[in-house]
């Protein structure tokens, strides 16, 4: 939510705040701005910036025009509206009073109403409706007052509230960028005699692979030649070093028309390197970034997984994963909703936090309430150094390198692979299964990467399909057992990126109410359970039988030689045939292509769907 850049060194700092905010604007895309110091001969300087609402090549488009003048120090930032409408005035950097100060943000201050209204008091002109502009004068203010910029940023964190992550310049100033975190993403590049802040490390993937990550209610200052941290009170503090393990081309198209579509065809690797040194020379079971000894893994009496949107359906995954192989039961909540019910919570609860970002607010107050009751933490997620891993007691990395695409497609996958490897790793623990038995669910994780290849070898036919439901308006999406959160999350890609109405449902709850939807044509996507479970097969068929009665056009997606659907299906999409609780993996993978296809056919943004932004950063 909002992307956010900053630079000091030897290039031209438009150029790379520019092309920075090109990376990061899956994060938010209403408006975006750029400002830079331009010093003067005789000292002082001045602020040079230009905004611009919508998408940063509207911006892109002013500065083609209107090139800034030369500089070496800048900030950036690309929005997702909270304060105010998406317009030219409320784009960010915002200014001082006296326009000494540029500032760009991203979150939620709570309290910016009372300290506009005592800004307001003392005749400060506020231009826009945004909670930010209120920060970009108070931290002139004091800078007026004679104090420097970090000085300046430390005062004003301490009296602000709520979530934020603020990068600033001072027009008196050149050398530096200050910047503060608090609940929000903010990195450190760290290059040679040059150094970056960005919202994430794409911001500056191009220029360096060598990060600093920052921790909470921290302020950090970079110039040239260094990097200085300290916290809010002025005290020294440390970031933590790590390298990038993945480079530029992973945050290009790669010829691709969207990175959705690119994402989508990287699930095989994806998934494979998720897997990848999970077994012990002996054949165990390792999770290195575990943390949670053996026995506090034994005391674990209930799991509860927190997670939002896609990352909520891979939970729900889990749960029958996680309750068939090790028999701990598992709730799966929304973490939104997590803490208005008062869970109960105790130091035997396992809870287990799905985010692909590791930044997500509703997941992050989540698990921050679980641990105030002692509750054990263990977060599975996608992105090195953000903070749900960070404030978690163990982390389960997935490898799904960056997800630029707002709509999660790999990031789901790698989640799925990832609640697995938990599930089994309990089980082996626990001693719940056979370890012959965890390593034959292994080889068949193992087999995975090959058998979405071939889904994606038919990525065709769900095109033509896509093409046959152009003049669509409703869709709806059946399965049962690990089919049903599949179902939901062909209904969910759908709604974001081809904007159409699309409902998931559990078949078995079709004559509950749904099968009131059904009408003549309606197109109904149906997961079929592989045929291990005879039982659930029957009964999906007995609901697709009750939809076809009633006019919907099935298509179904079934393994191969599966025969017995065959009369119920007005289109047949083959699966690979794999055992049914891993059957998500390779089911997802022709929702995403139609999705994609369709929004795509509609003539949509499918990377950058309306109203979305790619980490919601905000409660
Ligand atoms: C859907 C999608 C969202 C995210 C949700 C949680 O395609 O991407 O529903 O899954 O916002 O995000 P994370 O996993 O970053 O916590």
């Amino acid at each position: 939510m909002c992307g956010i850049v900053g630079y000091v060194g030897p290039r031209q700092a438009q150029e790379v705040v520019v092309e920075g905010l090109r990376r990061l604007e899956y994060r938010g895309y209403d408006s975006a701005g750029v400002a830079l110091v331009v010093p003067s001969e005789g000292g002082g300087g001045r602020i040079a910036e230009a905004k611009k609402a919508g998408k940063l090549a509207n911006l892109e488009k002013v500065l083609a025009e209107d090139l800034l003048p030369a500089s070496h120090t800048g900030i950036g930032h690309t929005r997702w509206a909270t304060h105010g409408a998406p317009n030219d005035v409320n784009a960010h950097p915002h200014l001082g009073h006296e326009r000494r100060v540029a500032l760009v943000h991203n979150g939620i201050i709570e309290n910016f109403a009372e300290l506009r209204s005592r800004l307001e008091a003392d005749d400060h002109v506020l231009v826009s409706e945004t909670d930010t502009e209120v920060v970009a004068h108070l931290v002139e203010l004091q800078v007026e007052s004679g104090v420097d910029l970090t000085t300046a940023m430390q005062r004003v964190c301490q009296v602000l509230e709520g979530a934020f992550t603020l990068v600033a310049v001072d027009a008196h100033d050149p050398d530096r960028v200050v910047a503060a975190r608090r609940n929000s993403p903010l990195v450190v590049g760290v290059g040679e005699g040059e150094h970056f802040l960005g919202s994430d490390v794409a911001a500056f993937i191009e220029h360096t692979r060598e990060a600093l990550e920052l921790g909470q209610d921290q302020v950090v200052v970079i110039t040239r030649d260094g990097v200085q941290i300290t916290d809010f009170e002025g005290r020294p503090a440390e970031g933590r070093r790590y390298h990038v393990d993945w480079d530029l081309s992973a945050a290009e198209k790669d010829g691709h028309d969207w990175f959705m579509r690119k994402e989508i065809f990287e699930q095989p690797k994806a998934v494979a390197d998720s897997l990848l040194g999970r077994r012990s020379q002996e054949g165990l079971l390792q999770l290195d970034e575990m943390r949670l000894a053996d026995d506090e893994i034994r005391d674990i009496s209930k799991i509860i997984i927190i997670a939002a949107g896609t990352s909520f359906y891979a939970g729900m995954v889990a749960k029958y994963a996680i309750e068939h192989w090790t028999r701990i039961p598992v709730e799966v909540e929304l973490s939104s909703e997590f803490r208005y019910r008062d869970p109960i919570l105790d130091y035997s609860t396992l809870v287990v936090a799905i985010s692909q970002s590791g930044e997500t607010a509703d997941t992050l107050q989540a698990i921050r309430h679980a641990r105030t009751q002692r509750s054990k933490v263990l977060a599975i997620c996608n992105t090195n150094g953000s903070t749900i891993p960070r404030e978690s007691d163990a982390v389960i990395y997935t490898h799904a390198g960056p997800e630029i695409g707002v709509a999660s497609t790999k990031g789901f996958l790698t989640q799925l692979v990832a609640c697995y490897l938990l599930a089994l790793y309990m089980a082996q623990v626990k001693g719940t299964r056979y370890g012959d038995e965890i390593d034959e669910v292994m080889s068949q994780l193992e087999a995975i990467p090959a058998q979405i290849e071939s889904v994606l070898a038919g990525a065709q036919q769900v095109y033509d399909l896509a093409e046959d439901h152009v003049g669509t308006r409703s869709v709806l999406f059946l399965g049962r057992h690990a089919g049903y959160p599949v179902a939901l999350e062909g209904a969910l890609k759908l709604k974001e990126i081809a904007y159409l109405h699309a409902e998931g449902f559990a078949a078995g709850e079709l004559k509950h109410g749904p099968i009131a939807l059904v009408e003549e044509g309606l197109p109904v996507l149906c997961v079929v359970p592989p045929r291990g479970r005879d039982q659930l097969h029957e009964k999906m068929i007995s609901g697709i039988q009750e939809v076809r009665a009633r006019g919907a056009r099935t298509i179904c997606l079934a393994e191969h030689g599966d025969t017995k659907i065959e009369p119920y299906a007005d289109v047949l999409i083959r699966l690979p045939r794999v055992p049914v609780l891993l059957q998500p993996l390779v089911a997802t993978v022709p929702l995403q292509l139609f999705a994609c296809e369709l929004a795509t056919l509609l003539g949509h943004d499918v990377d950058q769907p309306r109203n979305l932004a790619k980490s919601v950063t905000v409660e």
